[in-house]
């Protein structure tokens, strides 16, 4: 049957049983979305449909609920009907075994809300507290989406907003939804120790550990055995290393080896905050004292399986190269930051739409942009955010070919391209001084 027809059937169906008096909530607002024709503006919702719910889905604090006239406390009654598969789903949980029912999750139509960890959390305390002692819980309103002075990441206030919730929200809403890795209405635990349970989000040209962890032995191992270490199985998976003894903080354990551009050994520890990297990178700065401390818990986990002699060693091959890998970025932010002292990026910071962090200012890493730049400023947006972490990201999770052909190779190619690319903006230079002939600036209209 088609959607339309499921669709017309269900609607039927309901009207037959309940009368219609809620047939109002059931039917489609008529917006029809209509071509544009311009580059989109930043911070707009693009259809009518969206307002309504604006991204109360993914930030479920900001949740509004829809006009439901009439829905008494019989949820299942009414969703046996109109969504009978998430009842289903809910049937066969450990909720409907112990009597855990919808309202539990979801008050009733008159306060309806969308669960978050705290909905949760009166019930499972003790994950709930480790979530939250975790990266995982500041990966929305801290790193991502919290607007104004010193919060909210530049590629996001970037973004018009339906891209903004079906990018970005898709995964950082993992900060107040405990339905990330626990799908509903389920919510069965077996489920979120299968590493794909963590591929949605962790995946792709920034972050593949998905990808790394499927090539590496550890991966190969589960895949031919079809379970890992917690099932009975002999390889390690991603809970295995990031949250054992289902200690929900994926944050322990880790080093240089940390969220998107990782750390560094340097004198304090900055938490979330970020400080510059000797080669100019912004990201989070460790101190020895930490290094060593976490280490050790990850170097703990190998041990139930390799010597500590090979953990060890193996561990500081991937420090090597993360260490290597972000000094070869750093000839790179070098060679721009001279293009900008002479004026020769193109366009310019202060000629094109501004970077919502930091205005018309030039910005590598971090808050970096990858629209509306210049063209060496893109070549090195795809050598950091993406060649850069494979290397390492890669060597962290074991996989050879990530390290090398994904990650090395095509970041030192990009290192060349970049300077190939200033040579040739300091020869054009100085072939327009001396013909005193105007350069033409790339042009983005605002
Ligand atoms: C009289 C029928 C009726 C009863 C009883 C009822 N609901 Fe609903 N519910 C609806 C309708 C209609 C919708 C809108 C469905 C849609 O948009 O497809 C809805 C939607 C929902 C949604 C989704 C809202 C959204 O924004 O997507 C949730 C959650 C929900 N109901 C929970 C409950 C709970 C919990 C109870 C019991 C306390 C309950 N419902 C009882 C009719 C009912
Ligand atoms: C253990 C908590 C829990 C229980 C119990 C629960 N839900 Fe949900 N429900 C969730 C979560 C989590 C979401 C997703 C929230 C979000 O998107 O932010 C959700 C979303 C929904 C949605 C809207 C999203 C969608 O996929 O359409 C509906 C409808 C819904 N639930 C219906 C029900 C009904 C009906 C019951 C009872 C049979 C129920 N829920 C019981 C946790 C629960
Ligand atoms: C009203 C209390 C209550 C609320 C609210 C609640 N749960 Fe539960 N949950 C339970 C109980 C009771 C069990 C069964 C525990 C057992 O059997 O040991 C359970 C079990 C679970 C399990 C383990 C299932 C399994 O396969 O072993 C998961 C996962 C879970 N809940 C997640 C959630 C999430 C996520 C939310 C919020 C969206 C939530 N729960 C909200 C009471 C609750
Ligand atoms: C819905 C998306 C989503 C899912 C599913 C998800 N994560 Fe994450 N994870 C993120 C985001 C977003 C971040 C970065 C948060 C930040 O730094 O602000 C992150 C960060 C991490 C980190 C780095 C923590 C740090 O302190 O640097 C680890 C480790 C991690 N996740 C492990 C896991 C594992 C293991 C699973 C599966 C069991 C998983 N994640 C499932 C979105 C997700
Ligand atoms: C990063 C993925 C991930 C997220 C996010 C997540 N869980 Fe879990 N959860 C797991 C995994 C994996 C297990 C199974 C651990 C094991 O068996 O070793 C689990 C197990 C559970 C259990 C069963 C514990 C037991 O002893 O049986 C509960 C309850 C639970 N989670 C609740 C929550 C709550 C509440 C949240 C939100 C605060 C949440 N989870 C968010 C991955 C996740
Ligand atoms: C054999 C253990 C192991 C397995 C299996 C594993 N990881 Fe890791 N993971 C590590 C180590 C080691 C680090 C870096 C530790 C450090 O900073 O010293 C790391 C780091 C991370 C980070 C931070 C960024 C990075 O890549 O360095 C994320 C996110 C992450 N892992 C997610 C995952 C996910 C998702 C899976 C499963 C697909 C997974 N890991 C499987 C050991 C493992
Ligand atoms: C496919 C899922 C996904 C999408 C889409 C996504 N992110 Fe992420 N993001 C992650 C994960 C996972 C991490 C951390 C894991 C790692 O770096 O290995 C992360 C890391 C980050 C960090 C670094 C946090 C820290 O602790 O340093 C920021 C900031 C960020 N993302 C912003 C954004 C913005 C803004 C968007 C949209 C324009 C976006 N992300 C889109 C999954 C995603
Ligand atoms: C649950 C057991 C288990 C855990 C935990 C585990 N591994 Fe492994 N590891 C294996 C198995 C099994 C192999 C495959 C050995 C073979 O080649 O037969 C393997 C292979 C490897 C390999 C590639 C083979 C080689 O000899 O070079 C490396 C590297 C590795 N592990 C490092 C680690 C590190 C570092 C940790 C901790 C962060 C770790 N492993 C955690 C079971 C585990």
């Amino acid at each position: 049957m088609s959607n339309i027809a499921v669709r017309v059937f269900v609607s039927i169906g309901l009207f037959a049983v309940f009368g219609g008096i809620f047939l109002q909530a059931v039917v489609a607002g008529d917006d029809v979305p209509k071509p544009i024709g311009h580059y989109p503006e930043r911070n707009v919702a693009i259809t009518e449909k969206w307002k309504e719910v604006k991204d109360g889905y993914s930030n479920p604090k900001k949740y509004t609920p829809p006009v439901v006239k009439e829905a008494g406390k019989d949820c299942v009654k009414c969703h046996k009907v109109l969504t009978p598969v998430a009842v289903k789903d809910w049937e066969d949980s450990k909720h409907y075994e112990k009597g855990v029912g919808c309202e539990s999750c979801h008050n009733d139509h008159s306060n309806l809300i969308m669960p978050t960890p705290d909905t949760c959390g009166t019930c499972h305390a003790s994950e709930t507290m480790q979530h939250r002692a975790g990266k995982h819980s500041i990966a929305w309103s801290v790193k991502v989406a919290s607007g104004g002075k010193g919060g909210g990441a530049g590629r996001f206030l970037a973004q018009y907003e339906e891209m903004k919730e079906g990018s970005c929200g898709g995964c950082h809403s993992v900060e107040d939804k405990c339905d990330s890795c626990h799908s509903r209405h389920k919510f069965n635990a077996k489920e979120a120790l299968e590493p794909s349970a963590c591929g949605t989000c962790h995946m792709g040209p920034d972050h593949a550990q998905l990808d790394y962890f499927e090539s590496s032995k550890h991966g190969v191992i589960y895949g031919i055995e079809g379970k890992g270490v917690e099932e009975g199985g002999r390889a390690p998976t991603c809970v295995t290393c990031h949250m054992k003894a289902g200690n929900h903080d994926v944050s322990q354990g880790l080093t240089l080896g940390g969220a998107s551009q990782g750390k560094f050994v340097g004198n304090k520890d900055t938490g979330a905050g970020y400080s510059k990297s000797p080669n100019g990178i912004l990201m989070n700065e460790i101190t020895e004292g930490t290094y060593k401390r976490e280490r050790a818990k990850m170097v703990t986990i190998c041990m139930d399986c390799h010597s500590k002699r090979f953990a060890e060693h193996k561990l500081s091959v991937a420090d090597g190269i993360k260490v290597a890998s972000d000094a070869v970025a750093g000839e790179a932010i070098k060679e721009i930051k001279g293009l900008y002292n002479d004026g020769l990026l193109n366009p310019m910071p202060e000629d094109r739409p501004e970077n919502p962090f930091v205005g018309k200012k030039l910005m590598l890493t971090g808050h970096q942009l990858y629209e509306q730049t210049s063209g060496v400023e893109a070549l090195f947006f795809e050598m950091y955010k993406f060649d850069l972490v494979h290397a390492w990201k890669g060597a962290y999770h074991f996989s050879p070919d990530w390290t090398h052909w994904y990650g090395n190779a095509p970041m030192k190619m990009k290192l060349s391209r970049i300077k190939n690319e200033a040579n040739q903006l300091r020869r054009l230079d100085k072939l327009e001084k001396a013909l005193d002939i105007e350069a033409e600036k790339v042009d983005f209209d605002e």
